[in-house]
């Protein structure tokens, strides 16, 4: 099983923002974690679908749109046009999580459910077979830079025993305040798909961060209880 870097551009220089992926691109991220606000589920606005038409003029990175956004069905096939390739919802948006799951995967998209920090598993029990990712909050959405939520780490054992247990291959992804000493704890305990935001951005050198945290996760998964090797 291969542990995915998922570089988050919310802490970026925006004026410069197709320098800042395609050298993400080139420093070795697996794909491409794009935050989208609406104001409204979080205080916070971003940006919108004809930005991330933009970026996908300029790399092939996979994209990993990340909706934190109230009713976010209105938008998917506009994101599906701009080149998302995966489209995370939260769950406590979606009145009806199950309709909405389907019609991502209507799309031809990968689909994937967001829990914040208090919303508890249980949220995703019936539609865990219908999801190709579950993203584990580990700081509340809105903003980069917080702290990472130690708590969280209990949440990513018992989902990763979820997903072996119902024999799902849906990737679990944190999001939020990983950092070099928090990234091994998130692994240990199962995650296998890695949002890293400010901690990463900040870093004057980004292909040699990333291949630091290439390196600390596959050690962390060497040790694990949840991974076997191929
Ligand atoms: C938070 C966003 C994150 C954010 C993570 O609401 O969903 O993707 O960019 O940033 P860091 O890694 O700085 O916590
Ligand atoms: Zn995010």
């Amino acid at each position: 099983m291969q542990i995915k870097i998922a570089p988050s551009i919310l802490t970026a220089d925006f004026s410069r923002l197709g320098e800042v992926v395609k050298e993400l691109e080139k420093s070795g991220a697996d794909q491409l974690h794009l935050d989208i606000m609406d104001g409204h589920f979080v205080p916070n606005l971003t940006f919108g679908p004809p930005v991330v038409a933009s970026l996908s003029q300029i790399t092939s990175l996979h994209f990993d749109v990340h909706l934190m956004v109230e009713h976010p069905e209105g938008l998917f096939s506009s994101f599906a046009a701009a080149g998302a390739k995966s489209l995370t919802v939260h769950a406590e948006a979606c009145t009806h999580l199950h309709r909405t799951v389907q019609m991502i995967k209507d799309l031809g998209l990968r689909a994937g459910v967001a829990l914040n920090p208090a919303t508890p598993l249980s949220f995703v029990d019936y539609i865990l077979p219908e999801l190709d990712l579950v993203l584990v909050m580990t700081v509340n959405p809105g903003w980069g830079g917080q702290a990472f939520i130690t708590a969280m780490c209990e949440k990513i054992r018992k989902l990763r025993m979820m997903l072996k247990n119902s024999g799902s291959t849906a990737e679990l992804q944190v999001d939020g305040g990983i950092n070099l000493q928090t990234v091994k704890s998130v692994v240990e305990a199962g995650a296998d798909s890695l949002v890293i935001g400010s901690a990463l951005l900040r870093e004057r050198n980004w292909s040699q961060a990333i291949e630091q945290y290439r390196l600390l996760a596959v050690e962390a998964a060497g040790d694990s209880w949840w991974h076997s090797p191929q």
